[in-house]
């Protein structure tokens, strides 16, 4: 049976100070306890008795920090996750860019993929795929690899059905009723393999890509930025940088969409963001 390995904030501090130096690459504002909760985890599927040992692998193999980044990071995702949050997308915040010739939108830690299909299947049902541009971005490559193949396990995600049921059968302007939209509009189903891919015609209105939040740098405007569960994961310093980067990477009146059980405690200096109509729902001032 593996042993759990405990670390100290010393530890952490060491950690993150080498990979900083060796990679430049920036742990230092993730939120302590859940990083330090993934570190040990890695530590014990590394088999890496300690800090120092762990180090010295990453040091000794640069690749190694890549999945390091791609263990560390915590991916957690479904479709149409948070159904209520996707009615009030669709009731009240895309039809308000409905008449806009172009719909650009940014997924900001964007896992596996499962938010970005959950939006294109609703623009689509909304007659607005055709003017949106869509890029996905997250740090761990691994996972913007199943991104970009979009195939999900049936047997293991029974939820997305639900949702989809949720958000996409249900008549908008009459929630008493349903309506028929078919599995098979979007997703080749594969009852043996018990998996389902989502069609080419989606995949192909997607760009993912790699971006890392800490480093920002904004590379498009956007119409609406979704970064759901993601800063959650920050400190708030780390927290207050994203939210300036969404700020300058936003057009006037651009929304900005946190997660349901995330706030932004306050708005960093130089950036004006009214919060209106829905939880976690942000617009540029
Ligand atoms: C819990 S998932 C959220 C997925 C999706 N937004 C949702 O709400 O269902 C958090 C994602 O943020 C990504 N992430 C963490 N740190 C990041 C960073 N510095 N830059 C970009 N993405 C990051 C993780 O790799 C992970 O895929």
């Amino acid at each position: 049976m593996a042993v759990q390995v405990s670390i100290t904030k010393e530890d952490i501090a060491r950690l993150v100070f080498e990979v900083k130096r060796l990679y430049d690459f920036d742990f230092s504002e993730y939120a302590e306890q859940s990083f330090r909760r993934r570190i040990e985890h890695v530590l014990v599927t590394y088999g890496a008795g300690s800090i120092d040992e762990l180090i010295k692998k990453i040091k000794a193999d640069k690749d190694l920090l890549q999945k390091f980044v791609n263990d560390i990071t915590v991916n957690t995702t479904e479709l149409f996750r948070d159904p209520d949050v996707w009615l009030n997308l669709r009731r009240n915040v895309l039809p308000k860019l409905k008449n806009k010739t172009n719909i650009n939108i940014w997924h900001a830690g964007c896992s596996s993929g499962e938010e970005v299909y959950s939006m294109l299947i609703l623009l689509n049902e909304m007659d607005m795929l055709f003017n949106a541009k869509v890029f996905a971005t997250d740090i761990n490559t691994e996972i913007l690899n199943r991104a970009k193949n979009g195939i999900f396990n049936s047997r293991l995600h029974h939820a997305y059905f639900d949702n989809f049921d949720k958000v996409i059968k249900t008549n908008p302007l009459n929630f008493e009723e349903t309506i028929d939209v078919p599995y098979d509009k979007y997703f080749e189903i594969d009852k043996a393999k018990k998996s389902f891919m989502i069609k080419e015609f989606l995949r192909d209105k997607v760009t993912f890509k790699y971006h890392n939040l800490t480093e920002g740098g904004i590379f498009y405007k956007f119409d609406l930025i979704l970064c759901r569960n993601v800063i959650i994961y920050f400190n708030t310093e780390l927290q207050n940088k994203v939210v300036s980067l969404f700020h300058e990477s936003l057009f006037q009146d651009g929304m900005l969409l946190i997660g349901a059980h995330e706030n932004i405690s306050y708005l960093p200096v130089g950036t004006k963001f009214e919060s209106k109509m829905m939880k976690g729902l942000y617009f540029k001032k």
